[in-house]
């Protein structure tokens, strides 16, 4: 199964492996615009049936990391096209991953100097890289936030939509919005990070309003049949508190993107555990509650696991993530059950070709 081709009503994908988002670092952090380096290391990933972009700020205050590709502008979209293009030409399908750090940011990367936006004040203990003043890179604290006015927030779901059409003339075929990881709209859902008193706090509907009304606005440009929704209910990345309920949480938004035809819903399992953990109960729920495709992601190395997910029925694609860094043709290596390269986790974000063209293949 995993090696066959997957057809929603408006995509057909080569295979149910997906190359899961990863932040890489490469680009210019003054203009953003994606460059040649980029192109050649998702071209040569393209055998995946879905390659979902690095997260791309949808505006220079949405930024929370130096070097990362965006896409708020047309020269931003126009560099992305060579990219989709070489996807398209090895048989490969690409979305965009649209990202707002929200509070996972600081002044420093932001060309205005503005302080990371926020739903409320509270800071994150994480820290960033940051330019500092001889040149040099340093890592530091967050920044402190700033709580979002209304008005600030409909100009971020002005910025997520305009970013989906950019994405369409960048020659993606979908958007994921990522709702992930402790960025602004899981900062949003948070309810220990969420203390407004608006129509954005407090309740469950309250605390994802901005998260479906981005969602909604995104549709509006491109269709929900090309839209991607990531969520991590375990996850603890960013300083995020644990869910206290994921069971009422995350079903309850299933039905919501359910309710609206929303192509995807890509679930990132933490602790890698989909057989025992709470993923267990959680798949099937949103199962129920979701019609369009699940992507899993988080832990996946071999073709049995993830045969055994989609076996299961608790998964349509299998997202996959550190293994396609050190693995260019890793969906080759998984078809003969070769063994893979290690990831080298010191180039991550470290800048250059080292660590991200230079992977052999078999
Ligand atoms: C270097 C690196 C960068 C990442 N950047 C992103 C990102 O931009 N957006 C996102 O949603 N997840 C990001 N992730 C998380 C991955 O998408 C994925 O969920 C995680 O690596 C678990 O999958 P794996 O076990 O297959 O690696 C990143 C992970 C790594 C290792």
């Amino acid at each position: 199964m995993l090696f066959d081709s997957f057809a929603t009503s408006a995509l057909r994908f080569a295979n149910r492996i997906a190359m899961a988002p990863m932040t890489r670092c490469r680009a210019d952090h003054r203009d953003a615009v994606p460059n040649d380096l980029i192109l050649e290391y998702y071209r040569q990933r393209a055998s995946a049936g879905l390659i979902i972009s690095e997260g791309v700020p949808v505006s220079d205050r949405g930024r929370g990391y130096l070097n990362t590709p965006a896409l708020w502008n047309e020269a931003q979209a126009a560099g992305w096209k060579p990219v989709t293009d070489a996807v398209h030409a090895a048989g490969g399908k690409m979305f965009a991953q649209l990202w707002h750090c929200g509070r996972i940011a600081h002044a420093a990367l932001h060309a205005d100097g503005s302080a990371p936006a926020a739903p409320s004040i509270k800071a994150a203990a994480t820290p960033v890289m940051i330019p500092a003043d001889d040149g040099k890179v340093i890592s530091t604290a967050c920044g402190q936030p700033q709580a979002l006015s209304i008005q600030e927030i409909r100009g971020v779901i002005a910025e997520f939509a305009h970013a989906a059409k950019l994405a369409m003339q960048a020659g993606f075929d979908g958007v994921e919005i990522h709702g992930a990881n402790g960025y602004l709209l899981d900062q949003f859902r948070c309810p220990a990070l969420n203390n407004r008193s608006d129509a954005y706090g407090g309740p469950l509907a309250n605390r994802y309003r901005l998260l479906l009304e981005v969602v909604d606005a995104a549709a509006a440009e491109i269709g929900p049949q090309r839209i991607v929704v990531r969520q991590s209910p375990w996850g603890l990345n960013n300083d995020m508190v644990a869910d206290p309920e994921p069971m009422a949480t995350y079903p309850w938004l299933a039905r919501e993107l359910n309710r609206r035809d929303i192509g995807f819903l890509h679930i990132y399992c933490q602790t890698n555990d989909w057989i025992h953990d709470a993923a267990h109960s959680m798949m099937p729920a949103l199962r129920d509650a979701f019609h369009g495709a699940i992507i899993a992601c988080g832990g996946f190395k071999t073709a049995a696991a993830c045969e055994a997910i989609l076996a299961r029925g608790q998964a349509d694609l299998i997202a996959i993530g550190k293994p396609f860094i050190s693995n260019p043709d890793l969906v080759e290596r998984l078809r003969r059950d070769a063994p893979l390269n290690k990831w080298d986790s010191a180039s991550f974000y470290a800048g250059g070709e080292k660590g991200y063209t230079d992977y052999p293949t078999l």
